[in-house]
């Protein structure tokens, strides 16, 4: 009796184990593109390839796919798109060539496929992009000339959630850099974004209908904002950042078209402008309903080239408000913007229903993080 009971203990308690090892022991395979038939060298186009690796790390029972893309090699994208519905929520796509898009528009095929976006990265869970170093080109300097200037956008992540990108080199996207839409718990690090100064619209990085974002020690100077943020955005951390030249980090234009749009939760530190048009502005349209609430900016310092550094631009007309406890926050006591072009101290210009020109050297209110309001993801930490 004793020994059955022992016996059915330790079924009961090995059986499981017996599950979990053969999952964690399984190897996580690479899928390689070039066994996928990609060529690498530039010219052939490689986007086949691409799809096709990219189903298979997709469609593999592995815990932790790998597709690599090899170094020492360049590989030519048309407009592609990696679609979630994956096996494994851990997917890791390792780029260590470099990637370019066809310089010619007439390449993008964007009259086969919708293509205002170059590669999309959509439906997912459970996603790390890691770079070492590799160079994500877009050239797009035919499309910046273009008078009619359609979005076509470099690097979209769309409807994804715990997503990792790190230690990669954005440049030239005939439009925005990278692109961060209905998603949550992102975290970008490490990455560089440069484009020329002239080159219209290639913000760094956007952010819209998105929570939980999180953007850290990185550089991005492009010809539009380092960072922009649009209606649908909480709880994003942007800290560690070198943003010059361009035209510096935004909230808005909110509420285009009368649209109702709310951000909220946006905490802006150790930002460091080179040269940039503005520092930080917040724009809205004429009557909108638009809500901004508890935006902080902290140690946010550097030269601007404009006369102007930071700039709260939002309309007294329509049904604008910013609440109480958003003039509270907007707190930027440390802030040391200086160097305008003509020399002078940079120019603080607010036009807000609650004008509150004590806010910038107040040094109280929100603080160094300190938000109450903000989760801590288990699953995928930092
Ligand atoms: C785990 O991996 C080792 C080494 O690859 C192998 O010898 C062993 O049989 C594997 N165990 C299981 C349960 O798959
Ligand atoms: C597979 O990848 C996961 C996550 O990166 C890792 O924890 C695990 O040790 C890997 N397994 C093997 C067999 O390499
Ligand atoms: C940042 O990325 C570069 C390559 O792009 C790499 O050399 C460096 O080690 C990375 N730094 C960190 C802290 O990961
Ligand atoms: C950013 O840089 C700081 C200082 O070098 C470092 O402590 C921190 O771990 C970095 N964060 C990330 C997410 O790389
Ligand atoms: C935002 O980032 C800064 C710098 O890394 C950090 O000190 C702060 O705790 C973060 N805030 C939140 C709410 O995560
Ligand atoms: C700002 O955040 C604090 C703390 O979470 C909250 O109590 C307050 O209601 C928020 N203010 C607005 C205008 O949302």
């Amino acid at each position: 009796m004793k020994g059955l009971l022992a016996s059915f203990l330790l079924l009961t308690l090995v059986a499981p184990l017996i599950g979990a090892n053969k999952n964690s022991n399984s190897s996580n395979t690479t899928y390689n593109v070039l066994d996928f038939g990609a060529v690498g060298d530039g010219s052939a186009d490689d986007s086949q390839a691409f799809k096709e690796a990219w189903q298979a790390s997709c469609m593999s029972s592995d815990d932790s796919p790998i597709m690599l893309i090899p170094n020492g090699k360049t590989f030519l994208l048309r407009p592609v798109t990696f679609s979630g519905g994956c096996k494994s929520n851990n997917i890791h796509v390792q780029i260590n060539g470099n990637i370019i898009a066809p310089s010619e528009h007439s390449q993008w095929g964007c009259y086969e496929t919708d293509c205002d976006h170059w590669i999309t990265f959509a439906n997912l869970d459970g996603l790390y992009i890691d770079g070492s170093n590799a160079i994500i080109d877009g050239q797009g300097s035919k499309w910046w000339s273009r008078s009619c200037q359609d979005e076509n956008n470099a690097f979209f992540l769309e409807h994804a959630n715990n997503v990792h990108i790190k230690n990669l080199n954005f440049m030239n996207s005939p439009g925005m850099h990278l692109i961060i839409e209905r998603s949550t718990w992102v975290y970008v690090s490490n990455v560089t974004i440069t484009a020329p100064q002239q080159s219209p619209n290639t913000d760094g990085i956007h952010i819209q209908e998105s929570t939980n974002v999180f953007i850290y020690n990185s550089s991005i100077g492009t010809g539009d904002d380092c960072i922009s943020i649009g209606g649908g955005t909480s709880y994003l951390n942007i800290s560690g950042i070198s943003c010059g030249p361009g035209h510096g980090i935004s909230i808005g234009s909110l509420g285009r078209e009368g649209r109702e749009e709310q951000v909220e939760y946006v905490h802006v530190s150790n930002i460091q402008f080179k040269k940039t048009s503005n520092g930080v502005r917040i724009k809205t349209w004429r009557k909108s309903a638009v809500q901004v609430s508890n935006i902080t900016y902290n140690n946010v310092y550097g030269t601007s080239d404009g006369e102007i550094a930071v700039k709260f631009d939002c309309s007294e007309w329509g049904q604008f408000w910013l609440l109480g406890p958003a003039v509270e926050s907007f707190w930027a006591g440390e802030s040391n913007l200086v160097g305008t072009r003509r020399g002078g101290a940079a120019r603080v210009v607010t036009n807000s229903r609650h004008p509150d020109p004590g806010w910038l050297t107040r040094s109280s209110g929100m603080g160094h993080g300190n938000h109450p309001g903000w989760l801590t993801n288990s699953r995928h930490p930092g």
